[in-house]
């Protein structure tokens, strides 16, 4: 049942380049997105005024992620919120908005007390849902169905890159019909993603070097993860993998912060690894690593190909392969998610069901 592979963890990060390919393909046609079968128009995108995004977890995290996105490309402002804040905090929502819940389970309470008050409060929902026939996908106006297939697995992997893929064939269909891209880049933006499932692939055939690092660091008492922008976005996932199933504190933070409190963290040998797939913020995050570096961290480098100066500040480099930047999340995070599981098996711990974690939060 778990296909050769030790736990379904692992067996789930090696589905990824299928999956993320299969939800892609559900939205695909003859080179364009189509977004019929979720059933929202072009009339109202065009409409949007405001989008809010609401989730818990991994789920959340794509969020983050996607808020860069879609104000990136479609220029629509992004509010992303926990789904446990949003539904206790009287939202104000506009009229003309939409609340986008993203879950895998389509359970998680939160989250369907979140879609539940949006609808009450007369704003159009759209739901990113893994479960077929799960309440939230239900209950949303529209459904956004990730074909990750059923995932076993407490911690997320597979079901969080799909809703990935999910969220930016949402903001470049937004961004085209609002004519904030050109349709030359929007064809080639989908070109792009088309060959994310293959490099993901790329990225899992040198696991190898992860778990090495893995076996030295799984000693370590405190993670810090540090980046900028869409990297911030990529620390929280793989701060969440780590902390989950390695029981090691973890923390994400966004690198400029790290001066304002997180830095009297560092000490000698801290593990600190930093995200840096952003060309336009490399430089700022690596001055962030210089300093953690001058306070004795150790630091580890994830990058893509061409970033080889990344050796100059940091003790170990991990590459990944170059994509378009807006869609480096869904190739940056497959390293964290095999350190955090690496990390785990050499600890000995139970990966695919660690202690306190339930794979559905269908209580408050
Ligand atoms: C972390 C993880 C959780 C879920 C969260 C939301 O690995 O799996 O953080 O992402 O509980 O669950 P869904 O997506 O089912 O609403």
């Amino acid at each position: 049942e778990k296909g050769g592979f030790e736990h379904f963890m692992m067996k789930e990060i090696h589905e990824q380049p299928k999956v993320v390919e299969d939800t892609l393909n559900s939205v695909l046609k003859d080179g364009k997105i189509d977004l019929t079968e979720v059933g929202l128009t072009e009339e109202e995108m065009k409409e949007i005024s405001q989008i809010y995004i609401v989730a818990c977890g991994s789920a959340y995290h794509v969020g983050v992620a996607a808020q860069y996105v879609i104000e990136d490309l479609a220029r629509i402002p992004v509010r992303v919120e926990l789904a446990s804040e949003f539904r206790y905090r009287k939202p104000i929502l506009d009229k003309n908005g939409l609340v986008i819940l993203v879950s895998q389970s389509g359970e998680t309470a939160d989250t369907l007390a979140a879609l539940r008050e949006s609808k009450e409060l007369g704003v159009k929902t759209l739901a990113i849902v893994n479960v077929v026939g799960s309440s939230i996908a239900r209950e949303a106006d529209n459904v956004f169905y990730t074909l990750a297939g059923p995932e076993i697995s407490v911690a997320t992997t597979k079901a969080y890159s799909t809703q990935l893929i999910a969220s930016y064939a949402l903001a470049l269909q937004l961004a085209k019909v609002r004519e904030t891209i050109s349709e030359e880049k929007y064809c080639e933006m989908i070109q792009e993603l088309t060959t994310i499932p293959r490099k993901i692939g790329k990225i899992l055939e040198d696991k190898e070097r992860i778990q090495w690092f893995a076996a030295k660091y799984a000693n370590s008492k405190d993670v810090f993860f540090i980046g900028r922008g869409i990297d911030y976005a990529i620390c929280l996932e793989g701060s969440l993998k780590m902390k989950e199933i390695s029981y090691i504190h973890s923390e994400a933070y966004a690198a400029g912060e790290l001066k304002h409190g997180t830095i009297s963290l560092i000490e000698d040998g801290t593990l600190v690894i930093g995200v840096l797939t952003q060309d336009h913020l490399y430089e700022k995050t690596v001055s962030n690593l210089v300093e953690v570096k001058s306070r004795g961290a150790y630091l580890m480098g994830l990058t893509h190909y061409g970033n080889y100066n990344i050796e100059d500040t940091a003790d170990f480099a991990v590459y990944v392969p170059k994509t378009d930047e807006h869609f480096a999340t869904s190739l940056a995070v497959i390293p964290l998610q095999l350190l955090g599981y690496y990390v785990s098996v050499a600890k000995g711990l139970d990966v695919d069901k660690p202690r306190n974690l339930a794979k559905s939060v269908t209580v408050e």
